[in-house]
Order: C-alpha cells, then sequence, then structure tokens
C-alpha cells in the first residue's frame, strides 16, 4: 500500500494483504482480501497507531521510513493485541527500542503472552490523554469490541477515531478511504465483517456507542484498522452499527440446508416457492456448496431463518451441524425459525434442529415439516404452504 497523507502531518502506512483468503484460523473467507491499517502521526512526540500482521513488518518498517526514520518513533499505540495488528510490534521494537507502548492492562497482558518481551509499556484508562505536541490522543477503552483488549483512541484536534477493528471490513484497495470505493463492495464487506465477528457483541456495541454519542465527540474521521477509512458522513456505519447491534431486520428469509439425496433439496426448492408467493425476499443456500461467512452476511438483516436436512445417524448432516454450532456462537436476536427435512426409517434431524434454534434463542414460529423418503405430490403442496406461512409470519412482525 502506499503511503496516504489522510490528515497534514498524519499518514496511513499499513499494508494491502492482496491474497489473504481466510481469517480468524478459517472461520472467516476473505475473497476480497484485507488490509493492515497503522497510522503515523508527526507531531514533537511521533507517534505510530497500529502496527500490522507480523509477516509485512518490513513493508511496514519501509513505508515509515518514506516519512521518517523509525527510530524517531517516540510512542506506539497498541488498540488490539491480536497478532494481524500487533505481529509487527517485535520487528518495530528492535529499530525503536526508546519508544513507549500505549494500551490497556489487558493489552499489557496480552501482549507479554504473544511476545515474552520487556517493552516499555503504559497502561491507559478510558479518558486518559497523552499530548502528543500540537495534538493530542485520547483513550477509550473498548472490552469486547472485540476482545478484552481492545481501545479506541481519538484525536481531538482532527476529530479523528482510529477505532481499531470496529467499523472496519476485509477488503484490499489500493484506496484509502470509503468514498473512493464502489458502495455496494464497502457495505458488502462491512456487513460481512459485523455479521461474522461481531454479531454477538451487540449489547456491548450498543453501550459503548451511546457512551461516545453522549460525549458529542466531534467526529470527522473514522478510520478503523481494515478497510477503507470513513470520511464522508463517518457516522453513517456507526448507524449502520446501532441497526445491526439492535438485531433489527427486513422481511426477508434465508434458507439453509444439506441434503443426502436430493429429497431435502426438492422441499427447499419448494418453499422458496411458497415464501415468493407471499412476496418476501428469500435466498436458499446449500451449505455443503455454500461459503458459510457469504451466507452469515445474507442473514444478518433477514427476520427469518429456515433450516433443512434429511437425517442420518438419527440426527442431521454433518455440514449443517457445524454451521448451526457457529451460528450458535453468533447469538442472533429476534428471529423467526423453522425447520424442515426428509427421512427414512427414523426422523431426528428435525427435532435436533429445532432444540438448537430455540437454544440459540430463536422463535420456532411453525412446526418442523418433515417427509418420509422422497417428497410425493402432496407432500410438495405441504413444502409450499409450509413456505407461505413461514413467509406470512415474517411479513407480519
Ligand atoms: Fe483485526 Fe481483532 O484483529
Amino acid at each position: 500500500m502506499s503511503v496516504i497523507k489522510i490528515l497534514p502531518d498524519i499518514y496511513s502506512v499499513g499494508v494491502v494483504d492482496w491474497n489473504v483468503r481466510n481469517f480468524h484460523g478459517h472461520t472467516y473467507t476473505t475473497k476480497r482480501g484485507t488490509t493492515y491499517n497503522a497510522y503515523l502521526i508527526i507531531d514533537e512526540k511521533i507517534t505510530l497507531v497500529d502496527t500490522v500482521y507480523g509477516p509485512y513488518s518490513a513493508e511496514l518498517i519501509e513505508n515509515i521510513q518514506q516519512i521518517i526514520p523509525v527510530n524517531k518513533i517516540d510512542y506506539i499505540i497498541a488498540n488490539h493485541v491480536e497478532t494481524d495488528h500487533s505481529g509487527a510490534l517485535p520487528a518495530m521494537m528492535k529499530l525503536c527500542p526508546q519508544a513507549k507502548i500505549f494500551g490497556t492492562e489487558k493489552c499489557k497482558d496480552g501482549l507479554y503472552h504473544y511476545y515474552y518481551e520487556d517493552w516499555d509499556f503504559q497502561v491507559v484508562k478510558s479518558g486518559d490523554k497523552l499530548k502528543l505536541g500540537k495534538r493530542n490522543l485520547e483513550f477509550i477503552e473498548a472490552p469486547m469490541i472485540h476482545w478484552p483488549d481492545s481501545m479506541f483512541t481519538y484525536c481531538p484536534e482532527e476529530a479523528l477515531l482510529m477505532p481499531n477493528d470496529a467499523f472496519g471490513q476485509h477488503l484490499a484497495t489500493q484506496e484509502r478511504f470509503a468514498d473512493e470505493v464502489d458502495p455496494c463492495v464497502v457495505w458488502d464487506e462491512a456487513a460481512k465483517y459485523y455479521g461474522n465477528i461481531l454479531w454477538p457483541l451487540g449489547m456491548v456495541i450498543l453501550k459503548k456507542i451511546e457512551e461516545i454519542k453522549k460525549r458529542n465527540l466531534p467526529i470527522k474521521i473514522i478510520a478503523p484498522s481494515h478497510g477503507v477509512i470513513w470520511r464522508k458522513d463517518p457516522l453513517q456505519i456507526v448507524d449502520k452499527y446501532v441497526s445491526w447491534a439492535k438485531n433489527e431486520t427486513l422481511p426477508k428469509v434465508v434458507i439453509v440446508y444439506e441434503s443426502m439425496w436430493g429429497a431435502t433439496e426438492k422441499m427447499a426448492r419448494k418453499i422458496v416457492e411458497g415464501i415468493e408467493k407471499e412476496g418476501v425476499s428469500v435466498k436458499l443456500f446449500d451449505i455443503t456448496g455454500s461459503d458459510r461467512t457469504e451466507v452469515i452476511k445474507e442473514m444478518l438483516e433477514a427476520r427469518g431463518f429456515l433450516f433443512g436436512s434429511s437425517t442420518h445417524d438419527n440426527g442431521m448432516l454433518t455440514t449443517i451441524a457445524g454451521f448451526l454450532d457457529f451460528i450458535r456462537g453468533l447469538k442472533p436476536k429476534n428471529r423467526l425459525a423453522a425447520v424442515f427435512g426428509s427421512y427414512g426409517w427414523a426422523a431426528g434431524a428435525v427435532k435436533q434442529i429445532e432444540d438448537i434454534a430455540k437454544e440459540t434463542g430463536m422463535e420456532l414460529a411453525l412446526a418442523g415439516l418433515q417427509v418420509k423418503y422422497m417428497p410425493n405430490k402432496g407432500d410438495l403442496e405441504g413444502c409450499l404452504e409450509f413456505g407461505r406461512k413461514f413467509a406470512a409470519v415474517i411479513k407480519g412482525r
């Protein structure tokens, strides 16, 4: 990534990871790559806000050297321990061993347990300020957005918020600002990021946004640690986070199924027809061939979820089992669900999925629909009706 001046004496010095296709231990597919953003502030005290993933240390250092010699850095702000932002610290600290690192108590502990180094570390809390010269930085602890150590850094003189992972997107681009990129792509990746990483943390996110709004902090630029920077109407992403965190939904249904010999798939396709007849938006995914990260993005604003599986060994099939296990961790709220599936001699999948849906907090809107072996004409009419009824409930909420 080229070094870009985002404000007078403030530079984006991070790197683009064009080719990364999996993130967080293969829990997140990154088809558009990502960036690891770091920001260099030139003031009386030269300050770097966050670093980058370790394998890109040399590129970060080269970028900084285009502005100043790395050994001139006085302060490094560590907003987050996770290695995609702290991984270059060991290489950086070899070149500027005098630099003081600032972060939360949990960050201090986390960095120690990642790198086992005794760097000069100053613990900061919400409200603590750091004078750089003409500018100041203020720290806002943001625990569980999305790790216990997470922190936002705010520069009041520039109305610049650097919230690390929050408001980010896994999006590799040469452009640095959201208004320079196709908005469909930016919002697609922002939703995917929220849905797959932040969805379970809605309550914490709402409280933090409320806390910041109450303080009336002017915010002209939101510069996250992944993807593009929000400078044109930056609060639009904050408003979107509020909506997602409140689990606000649209009249839309997402159907996710796995079929052994095609019977459950036939049911699913007929259910789609029923939903369409009610004029409700619907998306259908065979989970065995779908990208789970994309499916979750589609579910983020959907009011209704339908899950289908053939019965195998008295339970559901294995790919959908893994998918539902992931959904259980995301804890979606305010969702209606129903379950369908085929069986041979002993049904089991539908009940098993219904139990998971209830345990996850979904409301079962209809009794489960089961078909023995292959659906006949009457069974398919039942599937169509099942779809219609489910759509009617979705519209009514
Ligand atoms: Fe982008 Fe939580 O690291």
